[in-house]
Formats: structure tokens, C-alpha cells, sequence
């Protein structure tokens, strides 16, 4: 089949829910966490996320639509328009039932870290706190938003930031590389479903050409 989103949305026939969370997968998770201007903790997933560039190392994630019932901006989004600092946080496996704790729509006011009982850390070049159980986490300074074309329903928001810190856990350190067969990653699928990264299903790949990148090289 073949459709024009301009035309009929994301959810025509035959599609029972809007079809666009199955269309780009599996996602990263950005588990971005940030302060309000008050000083208040808000910690939610992000699978509009992504690595933007490695030199300057930058991000990005996509907050849309409001906080039902209020019309109100995402903490997410306000937080980093009013501080200019955001930290993103690797959701692993074993992270899943927090990570998905703080998707609750909780009002500006509620620290949705202590609320979803995670342990904060601090960070060192922003002030937003980082999940202490994450093996890694990037503290990030806002260098800009973009605001997308508005959409039927709602308007998303691109919040692009520049990497200013870095912390890895070192027992996921192995002979000078990241070792991923160390983190048991998650990977966003559609709707509501989330896939388990294991070890055993991890390839290397080289490319045709057999030159390797400098990042690529072990
Ligand atoms: C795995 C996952 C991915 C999500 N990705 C997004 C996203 O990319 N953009 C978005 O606006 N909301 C996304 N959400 C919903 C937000 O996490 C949710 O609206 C959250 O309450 C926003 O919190 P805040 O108001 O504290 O920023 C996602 C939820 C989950 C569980």
C-alpha cells in the first residue's frame, strides 16, 4: 500500500493505531533528564533521539505534542528552553521498568527521578543530574531548537545539544574499547514492544572498501 500523510494522517485503513512508530525501528532511547528553572528533577524516554554528529559529539531529541490535560510543553522540552543543559542516560535492559516509570505525564513540580525510586548522580560540566546506574551518560549544553512543521495534533520540537562531558562505567571498559557484549542495550520497536540486544546476536561487520574508520578501529 502507498499513502500521503499530508493527505490521510498516519492512521488509515487498515491500521488500527498511528502507523509511524513501526516504520523506523528499532530506535535508540534517549532517557533525557533535566532541571526546571525551579531547580526540580525531570527525568522521561525519548525514542526521537538519536547522535547528531561526532565532531563536535552532539544529540538530539524530538519532544511533541503537550502534557494531556494541560496544555502544557513537556517538561523535557520547557526545562532545556529555560537552563540550556539536558544529560542524556543509557537506558539498559535492566533498566526497562524505570525507563518506562518516568514516561508518566507527572506535573513540573514532582522529581520523576525520586518518584521512580532511580538514584541520581552528579554531573560534572552541567547541572542536571545523570542516572548513576547507566553505563554511560553525555552532558549536554542546548545549541538549539528547531521547531518542525505543526502537524495535525500537535508540534514537535528538535532540542539539538553539544556533548560537554562524558562518563562511561569502567566495567564496561574492555582492552581500550566500550565493550557492548557488557551492556545488555534496548532497543525501541513499535508500539509497545522493545527487543533485548544480546550478545550472541552482535556481528562485526567490515566494510567493501576495507578501510576502517578511526572510530570503527579496536
Ligand atoms: C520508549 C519511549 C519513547 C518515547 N519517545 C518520545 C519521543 O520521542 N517524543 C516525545 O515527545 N515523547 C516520547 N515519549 C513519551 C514521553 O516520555 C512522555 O510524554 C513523558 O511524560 C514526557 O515527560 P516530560 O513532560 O517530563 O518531559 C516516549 C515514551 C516512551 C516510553
Amino acid at each position: 500500500m502507498f499513502f500521503d500523510p499530508r493527505e490521510v494522517g498516519m492512521k488509515p485503513e487498515p491500521f488500527k493505531h498511528s502507523v509511524y512508530s513501526a516504520l523506523v525501528v528499532p530506535r535508540p532511547i534517549g532517557w533525557i533528564s533535566s532541571l526546571s528553572a525551579e531547580g526540580v528533577v525531570n527525568l522521561a524516554p525519548f525514542s526521537f533521539f538519536n547522535a547528531l554528529s561526532g565532531d563536535p559529539p552532539c544529540v538530539m531529541y524530538c519532544p511533541n505534542a503537550v502534557k494531556p490535560g494541560t496544555g502544557e510543553k513537556k517538561d523535557s522540552y520547557q526545562n532545556v528552553q529555560d537552563t540550556g543543559e539536558f544529560v542524556f542516560n543509557m537506558c539498559t535492559w535492566d533498566l526497562r521498568n524505570e525507563m518506562i516509570a518516568t514516561a508518566e505525564h507527572a506535573p513540573a513540580s514532582v522529581d520523576e527521578m525520586a518518584k521512580a525510586g532511580i538514584e541520581a548522580a552528579p554531573c560534572n560540566n552541567v547541572s542536571p543530574p545523570r542516572v548513576k546506574a547507566s553505563a554511560i551518560a553525555l552532558e549536554c549544553k542546548h545549541i538549539q531548537t528547531i521547531d518542525l512543521p505543526p502537524g495535525r495534533n500537535s508540534q514537535s520540537h528538535v532540542v539539538m545539544g553539544e556533548v560537554v562531558g562524558v562518563h562511561i562505567n569502567d566495567d564496561v571498559i574492555t582492552d581500550g574499547i566500550v565493550d557492548i557484549h557488557k551492556m545488555e542495550l534496548i532497543a525501541r520497536l513499535s508500539y509497545l514492544d522493545y527487543a533485548k540486544i544480546e550478545s550472541e546476536n552482535i556481528i562485526a561487520l567490515k566494510r567493501p572498501d576495507n578501510v576502517v574508520h578511526p572510530s570503527e578501529q579496536k
